[in-house]
C-alpha cells in the first residue's frame, strides 16, 4: 500500500480515524500530487492524526489548512499546517478560507458527514478548486442514512447530489434541451469517480468543448460537429463544425 503501510505504524498520540479501504483510494487519486508543494484542505481534524499524516504525505512547502467547528481542535495544530476553526456549511466561512490559502489543488471533506453540510461544502469550495485538482468527500454512506439528511434515492442526499453532477458533465451532449439543458459544470467538471463511501470530483484542465479525433497515417483532425448537429451550436458559438 506503499506511503499509508509504512506511515500507520509510525502513528503518534494524536487519533486517526478513517475506514481501512480509503488508504488505497488516496493511493490511487493523490499520489500524483505529491511531486510538487500543493494547497490542501482538509474539513474534520478531530484528534488531530491526520495532519501528520498529510504534513508527511505532501511535498515540502505545501499549505496544509485543517478545519473544524470544534474549538479545541486548534490545538493539534502542527508546524507546517493551520487550523481554521468555523463551521463548513458556513458560506462566509468557506470564503475567509478561499481568501486567506485558495485556490486549492486537493479539498477532503472528512466533516459532520451531514448530507446538506457535504453539498454547501461543496458549493463553496468547488469553484476555487485548482485545474486538475481533486474534491473527495468521504463516508458518503451517510448518504443512505437518514438521521444525516440522507435515506435510500432521497434527491437530498450527497450521493444524489453526486449523480446529478455526472449528468452535468455529459450535458455537452444533450439533445433534449428542454428536458436536460447544457450547465456550465460539464466545462470544469471532467470526472466524477465512485468508490465505496468516497466521491472524488476532478477539475477540468481546460473548459473548452469536447473535441471527437480522426486519425489516420498519422494525421489527426479534431471535430466538435457529433454536438453541432444536436442544437448546442449557441453553447459552442465560433467554435464548431471544424
Ligand atoms: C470524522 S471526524 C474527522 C476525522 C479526521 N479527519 C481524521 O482523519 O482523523 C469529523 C470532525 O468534523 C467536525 N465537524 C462536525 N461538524 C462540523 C461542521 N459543521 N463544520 C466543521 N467541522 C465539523 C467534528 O468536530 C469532528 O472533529
Amino acid at each position: 500500500m506503499g506511503f499509508f503501510a509504512d506511515f500507520i505504524p509510525r502513528t503518534g498520540d494524536k487519533g486517526l480515524t478513517k475506514w481501512a479501504h480509503y488508504f488505497e483510494v488516496y493511493e490511487r487519486e493523490l499520489t500524483r500530487f505529491r511531486r510538487e508543494p500543493v494547497t490542501f484542505l482538509e474539513i474534520g481534524v478531530f484528534r488531530g492524526g491526520s495532519l501528520p499524516m498529510w504534513k508527511e504525505f505532501f511535498a515540502d512547502g505545501s499549505t496544509l489548512v485543517f478545519v473544524d467547528i470544534d474549538p479545541e481542535c486548534k490545538a493539534h495544530e502542527i508546524p507546517g499546517t493551520h487550523v481554521e476553526i468555523g463551521n463548513q456549511a458556513d458560506p462566509a466561512f468557506l470564503a475567509s478560507l478561499v481568501e486567506k490559502y485558495g485556490p486549492f489543488d486537493v479539498i477532503l471533506d472528512d466533516g459532520s458527514h451531514v448530507c446538506a453540510h457535504q453539498i454547501a461544502s461543496f458549493n463553496g469550495l468547488w469553484p476555487h478548486l485548482d485545474k486538475r485538482g481533486v474534491y473527495l468527500v468521504e463516508d458518503c454512506h451517510t448518504s443512505y442514512w437518514p438521521g444525516f439528511g440522507g435515506g435510500y434515492r432521497n434527491e437530498a442526499s450527497f450521493i444524489e447530489f453526486a449523480k446529478r453532477l455526472v449528468d452535468k458533465m455529459h450535458s455537452w451532449y444533450t439533445d433534449q434541451d428542454g428536458l436536460f439543458p447544457f450547465d456550465q459544470m460539464a466545462r470544469v467538471l471532467c470526472g466524477v469517480r465512485f468508490y465505496d463511501s468516497i466521491v472524488v470530483c476532478e477539475k477540468s484542465a481546460d473548459p473548452e468543448p469536447p473535441v471527437s479525433l480522426f486519425i489516420r497515417n498519422g494525421e489527426v483532425s479534431g471535430s466538435r460537429k457529433a454536438l453541432e448537429i444536436r442544437n448546442r451550436s449557441s453553447v459552442f458559438s465560433g467554435k464548431d463544425g471544424r
